[in-house]
């Protein structure tokens, strides 16, 4: 599909672009809304997302939508986020069909309500045959306890001392099998990784979009991505 914009895309697009989609609570307040309206246009601006990166041709987006620190907020916000989501699985799972989207979840899914877990589970099934964008939404997802988990897996299997390598923890990770983001965007201007993709992200380059999340549109992807080609990566090398 023909990019819709006048300006070219840039030629080597990331195959996996990550993004923490910060400053739902901003927006909101900025506009004298509940913290919760922030987080309900920030659904709505991802399916906008999504099809901007199916355009341009991006393979991978791996989303940050609820941290395992996000649950230190208060519960109705935290109550408020769980509906939404619920809400948005049944009111997406067409579109995503319709674009090609095949849903994972990174993250635990204990923890969850039994049936928000099963919806989760479902929607992946349902969107499996997919292969145009893998989207991985991480939720209730903490880097660190990732991690941690995938050390306990190994453990729990037996694994010997040296047979623990970075491509075995690596492989034991949420994302196993799949590669590392080349891109991880951060918007609202906030400059740090709140413990996102620590382990996958140590080589991928990181930009910071000014835009609150629901205001981060197909233009500022495009940005993005042209800074993006710009970078020199150099992964140790020269
Ligand atoms: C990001 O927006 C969404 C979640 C963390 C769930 P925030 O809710 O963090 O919004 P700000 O950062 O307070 O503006
Ligand atoms: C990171 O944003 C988590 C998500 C976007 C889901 P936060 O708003 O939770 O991060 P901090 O607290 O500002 O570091
Ligand atoms: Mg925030």
């Amino acid at each position: 599909m023909a990019a819709s914009n006048s300006k070219p895309l840039p030629e080597n697009i990331p195959a996996h672009v990550a993004i923490i989609m910060d400053g739902n609570g901003r927006w909101a307040k900025q506009r004298g809304l509940p913290r919760v309206a922030g987080h309900r246009a920030g659904t709505e601006n991802l399916r906008r997302v999504i099809e901007a990166c199916v355009e341009f041709g991006i393979r991978t987006l791996t989303i940050y939508a609820f941290s395992t620190e996000n649950w230190r907020r208060p519960a109705e916000e935290v109550n408020g986020l769980m509906t939404i989501f619920e809400d948005v699985i049944d009111r997406e799972l067409p579109q995503l069909n319709k674009n090609g989207v095949q849903l994972r979840h990174i993250g635990k899914l204990e923890g969850l309500k039994p049936a928000f877990a099963q919806k989760v589970r479902e929607a992946i099934q349902a969107t499996s045959h997919n292969s145009t964008l893998i989207l991985n939404v991480a939720f209730n997802y903490g880097g660190r306890s990732e991690i941690v988990e995938a050390v306990r897996r190994m453990v729990a299997e037996g694994l010997p001392a040296d047979s623990i390598t970075e491509e075995a923890l690596a492989a034991h990770l949420y994302t196993g099998g799949q590669a590392d983001p080349d891109l991880i965007i951060r918007t609202s201007g906030e400059m740090r990784v709140s413990n996102f993709l620590i382990w996958q992200g140590a080589y991928s380059e990181y930009y910071v979009a000014p835009a609150y999340w629901p205001d981060f549109d197909k233009e500022q992807l495009r940005l993005a991505l042209e800074e993006y080609a710009n970078r020199n990566r150099r992964f140790g090398g020269l």
